[in-house]
Formats: C-alpha cells, sequence, structure tokens
C-alpha cells in the first residue's frame, strides 16, 4: 500500500509499504524526515506523531489508552486525526494513505 507522508515543509513523502508494517516503520526505514520515533515503536514516546487525513482517519483503527495520554504530551498541536504512526497498521484499505508530519516532534 503506498503512504503519502508531507512534511512541514509542505515536501511529500511517497513510501510503498507493506501491509503489517507501521506508518512510523515504513517512514524510518524510507527516510522520510520528521518521524523520530525515539522509542521505536513501543508506544512510550510521542515523537511519531502525525496528523492524518480526514478521509483515511475512520480506517486507521482507534486510539489505545497508552496513545491517548502520550497525545496529549505530544509537543506540536493535539487534532482531531492525531495519531502516533507507530500505532497504525497498514492494510490493503489503507493504500493511498496520508499523513501530516507536525513540525516538531521531540
Ligand atoms: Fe515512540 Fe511511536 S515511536 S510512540
Amino acid at each position: 500500500a503506498k503512504v503519502i507522508y508531507i512534511a512541514s515543509s509542505g515536501d511529500e513523502y511517497a513510501v510503498e509499504a507493506a501491509a503489517g508494517d507501521t506508518v512510523m516503520a515504513a517512514a524510518v526505514r524510507s527516510g522520510v524526515p520528521g518521524i523520530v520515533a525515539e522509542c521505536g515503536g513501543n508506544c512510550s514516546c510521542a515523537t511519531c506523531h502525525v496528523w492524518v487525513d480526514e478521509a483515511f482517519a475512520p480506517l486507521t483503527g482507534t486510539v489505545g489508552e497508552a496513545e491517548e495520554d502520550l497525545l496529549d504530551m505530544a509537543v506540536s498541536e493535539r487534532r482531531p486525526t492525531s495519531r502516533l504512526s507507530c500505532q497504525i497498521r497498514i492494510t490493503g484499505e489503507l493504500d493511498g494513505l496520508t499523513v501530516e508530519i507536525p513540525p516538531e516532534q521531540p
């Protein structure tokens, strides 16, 4: 499935991600800047924060309890479609998923 990352600079990165991969891991592996992922996907750092495109938000699953607390601590503004990208798993129906990377992470 293709995932499109929009950096705060406006640059777009299209990445081919395998099903089962996370939105965070696909970005890190492809060198997409701005997804820091300090904790390596353990849902304990909030430096993989993204704003999910509204059209896709309902397809990305629900926000877990730990994720909920971390999103409140994220450095950039929390929006209704804020997610931790390590908690979004790629599925076929997410093809074309577009996420915006906030300007600040750590
Ligand atoms: Fe740390 Fe997602 S990588 S919370």
